[in-house]
Parts: C-alpha cells; sequence; structure tokens
C-alpha cells in the first residue's frame, strides 16, 4: 500500500517519479522531438528516479506490467498501448480535443465521447501499473494534457503523496475551454493535485479565470485556488533548457562537419533556418508566406537566401496533420517555382528529423531563426537557436508573440505572425542588423537563458511541490471525485 498523505514525506532527497505520455530513454535521445523529452531527461538526469508511460509502441495485448530498465540513475517503465488506446487515447481525444482546443484551434476541435470514455480508461489503467511501484514519500511529477486526470485515478487507488502536474501546452481562455463538453470534469480533475503549473503567467491567468467564473472558486494569494472542495497551488513554471549544454554541442565535431557541410552547400548565401514538427500550431504556411513577401518586397534576396525549413513527421495518423503537410508541400513548391533560378532554389524544405547535435550546428549556420507559432506553450527551438550562437556573430531570432518563449526573449524581434508583412519586414531587419547590435541582443537573451535555464525549472517546480503539499496537507479533505 502507497503512503497516505500523513505518512508523505516532503524533505529534500525524495524520490522523483516523473510521468509523461511519452517515454523517451537516453539511448533514443537523438530521436527527441518536442521540448517534453528534453526537459524530463534532463530534470531526470541529476536527481535520478523513475521516468514512467507509454514505450511508444502499440501491441494487441500490452502486458499489465510495464517493461523496465535502468540507465544511470533513471529507471524507465514503459507500457505499450493498444490499437484501440492509440486511436481513440492518444491520435483522438488528446491530439484531435484537447491538443487544438488548447492551441485556441477550437474549428479543429472534434469531440467524441467514446474517445473521451477511452482517454479517462487510460488513465486509470496507467495509474495502475504504476501504483506497485511508488513509495510512500515520492514526489510524482505528471506532464501534459495526455495525463489530466492521472492524480485523480492515483487518488482514489489511496496514494497520498505529493503530485504535481505541468501543462506543457497553452491554456487557452475560459470562453474557449467551456465549448468542450464535459470541461468541468477535466478541470475538476486537476484539483486532485497539490501543484498545478504552467508555462507563463497569461496561462495562470486563463486557468484562475475559468475557476472563478466557471467553478465558483476562490483565488486567494500566492496562486492559491480553492474549488471543487479542494485546495491547490497554480503558477507559472517557464521551461528552460541547458543553455551551457546546447552551446557546447554547436562546438562538438560532428556539428561542425555538418555546419560546414552546410555552409558550404549555400557557398555564401545567409540561412534563415526553422525547425518544427509537422504541426498546425507552427504556423508554417504562414511563415512561408511571409517568405514569399520578403522575395516580393525586398528582391535583393533573390539567389541571396535560403529558408532552411525542417519539419519532421509528427502524429502522422491525425488527419488534421496529413493536411497540414500537403499545404507546406503545396506552398513551398509553388514559391520555389516562382522564383528559383538554374542555380539557386529559395526554400529547403526536410520532411525528417535531424539529432540535436546537427541541429545546433545548423543553428550556429543560420544567420536568423525564425520562430513563428500561431500558439506555442513555450517552443525550445526558439531557445536552442539563441544558445547555439557565436558570441562572436550571433545570429538574430525572429519569434512571435504568441510563443511561451516571447514573454522571456524580449531582445528577440518579436512579430505577429498573422501579420505577413511584419515578419517580412522584420527577417529584412535581421539580414540587415549590424555585429553590435546583434551581439547585445543575444548577450542579454543568453544570460536570460542561462540563469533561467532547466536545473532551475526543475528545482522551482519540485519545490513548490513539496511546500504545496506541505501546506495544503489537510487530511479531513477528501480527493476531487
Ligand atoms: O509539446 C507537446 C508534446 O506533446 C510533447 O508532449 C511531446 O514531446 C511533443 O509534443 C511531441 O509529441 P508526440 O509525443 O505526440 O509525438
Amino acid at each position: 500500500m502507497v503512503g497516505s498523505k500523513t505518512q508523505a514525506t516532503t524533505k529534500r532527497g525524495s524520490r522523483l517519479v516523473v510521468v509523461s505520455n511519452r517515454v523517451t530513454p537516453v539511448t533514443a535521445r537523438k530521436a527527441l522531438a518536442g521540448g517534453l523529452a528534453a526537459g524530463v531527461l534532463a530534470a531526470l538526469r541529476d536527481s535520478g528516479g523513475i521516468w514512467f508511460g507509454w514505450s511508444g509502441a502499440v501491441s494487441e495485448r500490452p502486458a499489465s506490467e510495464p517493461a523496465a530498465h535502468s540507465h544511470d540513475k533513471i529507471t524507465y517503465l514503459t507500457t505499450d498501448l493498444s490499437p484501440r488506446e492509440f486511436e481513440e487515447y492518444y491520435n483522438g481525444f488528446s491530439n484531435r480535443t484537447l491538443w487544438p482546443l488548447f492551441h485556441y484551434r477550437l474549428d479543429l476541435s472534434v469531440f467524441d465521447r467514446v474517445q473521451y470514455e477511452t482517454y479517462l480508461r487510460v488513465n486509470r489503467h496507467l495509474a495502475s501499473r504504476l501504483l506497485p511501484y511508488l513509495e510512500s514519500d515520492d514526489l510524482i511529477w505528471v506532464h501534459d494534457y495526455h495525463l489530466i486526470p492521472f492524480a485523480e485515478e492515483l487518488r482514489k487507488m489511496g496514494v497520498g503523496a505529493p503530485i504535481g502536474f505541468f501543462l506543457h501546452t497553452p491554456l487557452p481562455p475560459a470562453d474557449l475551454l467551456v465549448a468542450l463538453p464535459r470541461h468541468d470534469k477535466l478541470l475538476r480533475s486537476l484539483f486532485a493535485y497539490d501543484l498545478v503549473g504552467f508555462q507563463t503567467d497569461n496561462d495562470v491567468r486563463n486557468f484562475r479565470d475559468y475557476i472563478q467564473r466557471e467553478a465558483n472558486g476562490r483565488l486567494g494569494e500566492d496562486g492559491l485556488c480553492t474549488a471543487f472542495g479542494r485546495t491547490i497551488r497554480v503558477g507559472a513554471f517557464p521551461i528552460g533548457i541547458d543553455a551551457d549544454d546546447f552551446a557546447a554541442l554547436a562546438d562538438t565535431p560532428e556539428a561542425v562537419r555538418q555546419r560546414r557541410i552546410l555552409e558550404k552547400s549555400v557557398v555564401a548565401r545567409d540561412v534563415i533556418i526553422g525547425v518544427d514538427r509537422t504541426d498546425y500550431s507552427k504556423g508554417l504556411p504562414s511563415r512561408l508566406k511571409a517568405f514569399e513577401l520578403l522575395l516580393e518586397n525586398y528582391p535583393v534576396n533573390r539567389g541571396r537566401v535560403h529558408l532552411l525549413q525542417i519539419t519532421p513527421p509528427s502524429r502522422e495518423h491525425v488527419p488534421e496533420y496529413g493536411e497540414i503537410l500537403a499545404e507546406i508541400e503545396g506552398l513551398s513548391g509553388h514559391i520555389n517555382g516562382r522564383f528559383a533560378e538554374f542555380d539557386w532554389v529559395p526554400i529547403r524544405f526536410i520532411h525528417k528529423a535531424y539529432n540535436r547535435r546537427i541541429l545546433s550546428g545548423f543553428f550556429r549556420a543560420s544567420r536568423v531563426g525564425l520562430v513563428t507559432p500561431l500558439r506555442d506553450g513555450m517552443n525550445m527551438v526558439a531557445k536552442e537557436y539563441v544558445a547555439a550562437q557565436d558570441p562572436d556573430d550571433p545570429g538574430v531570432l525572429v519569434l512571435s508573440r504568441f510563443a511561451g518563449a516571447a514573454r522571456q526573449m524580449d531582445r528577440a524581434l518579436i512579430v505577429n505572425p498573422y501579420d505577413l508583412s511584419q515578419v517580412a519586414d522584420a527577417i529584412q531587419e535581421a539580414l540587415e542588423m549590424p555585429l553590435d547590435e546583434r551581439r547585445s541582443r543575444w548577450r542579454a537573451m543568453m544570460d536570460d537563458l542561462k540563469r533561467n535555464d532547466i536545473e532551475r525549472w526543475r528545482a522551482s517546480f519540485v519545490e513548490a511541490l513539496q511546500s504545496a503539499s506541505a501546506e495544503l496537507d489537510r487530511p479531513e479533505e477528501t480527493a476531487a471525485e
């Protein structure tokens, strides 16, 4: 039996148990896609602990016990999904309902009751598979929208340990959230956690607003939120990167070799780089149109710049992802057809993943980093682009105001990705920016990346979880039902 609330300790040194939908063991590190995996791995690297979640595999009869293997100080516990769970929990409710809704795309959010039931059931199954591995003084840290009801299931099984939740995506305003059928049940299940963390103050505001308006909740000082008979702590914990580590990657022999190959292939032309999973939230069609406008409005760039757009495949079983890929391919073909010469093609569109080492070399070789999502929880590419730059001759980041990162990286050229002319003008400004200005903008952002790095994110969340759990320890309260 796992520890009850009173047994749970909040002392330093509690074992960290991380739960996320997808577990990416260190051995598969080169295939990392998305900020979550890099963040979780970095968080566990120092403290050690358990990382539990989906293996990424689909099997007819998933074993009831997770597969376990350890590497360094981390024990990976992974479980497969059945074809139905993959379809209804992962592709369905997680990625066709919550993902678009949380990225403000109500128009793309499809609600299906059966998929929702499967989502709840998978959360229950996953919780019961983790249960035998838990110890009373563990700190449990659950990640992202796939697993919102996870703590509620653990609480029903008698787990009293501190449990925190971190949402990597944005949380939309209450007016959008209420369009989700059963939104009250989903939001209520967040109250089974002790601490709920978001990327930015904006997301926290949206949550508090929802709780006040829709759940008749009370908002206290210091992020306390009371609703559904429970009090939790809520706060913003903007995720960082290991800036020094990423900067060092760009100096590794492999990164340098790849950078030279890229530089040789573009001759003396400037590279503008974009690296994004194939996802409609990344604003890729608008970005390509803004690049087209750049070539139209600033013809000096014809024959002189390349847009290197690296777009790894993602969630290929979700129809909207196939549609966005077709649109991007169509636009790149159109722009290349319109402007290319026999010895120059403006857009190099690449639909595959590169490892982080190679990407760091590509970032270092690029005069401009183009990060223009229509909505993004944080966006780690923005941070990695800056970290990879040569301090003596850094490139310029053009960043969407709708990425969580824009709240910290205000020395980037901040743009509205819906305003194509503004994006084109910002790219031009970046291409022409004098060295002094590039250096001072870069220095300020790099200093901030180092101060607010991934270790600070981990430590501040874990500390807040420990104190929230100690402070909210009220045995008379029952967990949210
Ligand atoms: O950032 C959101 C996220 O879902 C992360 O959880 C994940 O690392 C990334 O996108 C990739 O998504 P998926 O696991 O669906 O391939």
